[in-house]
């Protein structure tokens, strides 16, 4: 089984013809590291380049549709649809040569996310999603992990975030939870990819202050589509508004929230 609407289509192949500019930039970089100028420039321009041809795709298959995209800000044309891009999620990843990055395009209908794509180009994983339908990795259906008991899990963060005094308060959620429960708390450093990772089941769960929508548009119908759980951090489902955003699977909800107050 796999999903092949025609949204899905158009999601496929507009990141599977960015993935080859993605994948050659890449190489680049890794090269770049030792240069005295290092990879800066040619990352911003990768960014752009990899964007523009993102937008141009989608645009020819749905010339109606509104888009948000990172670098660029919006286009609008119809109200009701919009595609929302991060055209690489993870750049410092990227820029270091780090094999850890994706190209991650949701697909909002009147306010919501009906479908959504977070590719890994590198690794040659596709994560995808469709309300109603299911999520796929690769053509493997997905589920979150099932374990009940945080001391057995993984969770992903991202960061730093500094409050008005200069403190990062995700280091100090971060210590906060790992002396209460000795779990492992990995920084991955691609917030869609972190989303995805616990739609796979390959994480329990994570939390983050202050993404913008484009870093999570896509990963909200992953993890919905594989039965997880998304809220703030008071557990209500105002994340976007809110900018903090907490993914569980459908076990460790409660004991997050309890842990983030
Ligand atoms: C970033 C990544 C990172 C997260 C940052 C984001 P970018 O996106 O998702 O994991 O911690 O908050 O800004 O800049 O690489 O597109
Ligand atoms: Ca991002
Ligand atoms: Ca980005």
């Amino acid at each position: 089984m796999k999903l092949s609407s025609a949204n899905i289509n158009v999601l496929v192949k507009v990141c599977r013809k960015a993935a080859k500019i993605l994948i050659r930039d890449f190489g680049e970089i890794e090269k770049l590291q030792v240069s005295l100028k290092g990879p800066g420039d040619f990352v911003t321009a990768s960014d752009k380049k990899v964007e523009k041809i993102i937008i141009e795709e989608l645009l020819q298959a749905r010339p109606n549709y509104s888009v948000l995209s990172e670098e660029i800000g919006e286009i609008k044309n119809d109200e009701e649809f919009k595609w929302i891009i991060d055209p690489i999620d993870g750049t410092a990843n990227f820029l270091h040569g780090i094999p850890h990055f994706a190209i991650s395009i949701g697909l909002e209908h009147n306010g919501e996310i009906i479908c959504g794509i977070v590719y890994d180009p590198i690794k040659d994983e596709m994560f995808i999603a469709e309300k109603g339908n299911g999520s796929y990795l690769n053509n493997q259906r997905m589920r979150v992990s099932a374990r009940p008991k945080l001391k057995d899990c993984i969770i992903f963060t991202g960061g730093p975030k500094q409050d008005s005094k200069n403190k990062d308060i995700t280091l100090q959620e971060y210590k906060k939870i790992s002396s209460e429960v000795a779990i492992p708390i990995r920084k991955m450093g691609s917030a869609s990819l972190d989303m995805a990772y616990v739609a796979s089941g390959r994480c329990d769960g994570f939390w983050q202050r202050n993404l913008n929508y484009w870093d999570i548009a896509a990963g909200i119908i992953l993890v919905k589509e594989s039965g997880g759980f998304i809220t703030d951090f008071s557990g209500e489902n105002r994340y976007i508004q809110n900018k903090t955003i907490l993914v569980t699977n459908s076990k460790i909800n409660k004991e997050m929230i309890e842990l983030l107050k």
